[in-house]
């Protein structure tokens, strides 16, 4: 009795783990953080983002800064009015809808000389994401149905 409700409690977390696993924080930049002289839309090219996830910029502070813009500002590198910008240096930003994403640094010209990101956030149940999903599901549930019986 007591073992079998262990097994099954195990057996819930595991299944369901990959849902809370799988909401990952993305490191701006990875190693380099938000820094002149980098590449971000090279950076984040090949990089998959999806709502849940969180975006995290890390640089010293004060010498940078982080405004969420739109595209238009985005291409202008102008700063959003009224808008405050993240100071703190570990300023981290659910990603919490779909779509296009830009963020800029609005210390002097550092937005001109390329601290500028955009992004597209892809929905959580995107079709790869949805096949592992379910995958390791599938996997998971033939284990515990195996364990259930030896038990
Ligand atoms: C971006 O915001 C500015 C106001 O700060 C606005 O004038 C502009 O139309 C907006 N652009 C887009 C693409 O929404
Ligand atoms: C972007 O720049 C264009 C022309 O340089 C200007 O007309 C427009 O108002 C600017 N947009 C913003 C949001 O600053």
């Amino acid at each position: 009795m007591g073992s079998n409700k262990l097994v099954t409690s195990i057996a819930v977390v595991l299944i369901f783990l990959p849902a809370i696993a799988m909401a990952k924080d993305i490191t701006v930049g990875d190693d380099n953080g938000w820094k002149l002289n980098f590449d971000y839309q090279a950076w984040a090219k090949d990089k998959v983002f999806q709502v849940g996830d969180t975006l995290v910029f890390k640089y010293q502070a004060p010498n940078h800064n982080v405004y969420k813009v739109n595209g238009t500002e985005y291409q202008n590198c102008t700063k959003p009015t009224g808008n405050v910008g993240l100071t703190s240096g570990n300023d981290r930003i659910p990603l919490q809808t779909t779509g296009n994403k830009w963020y800029i640094c609005g210390v002097k010209d550092h937005c001109a000389q390329g601290m500028k990101l955009s992004i597209t956030v892809a929905d959580k149940s995107s079709a790869a994401r949805g096949i592992i999903f379910s995958g390791y599901q599938v996997f998971m549930v033939a284990i515990f149905a195996i364990l259930a019986i030896v038990v």
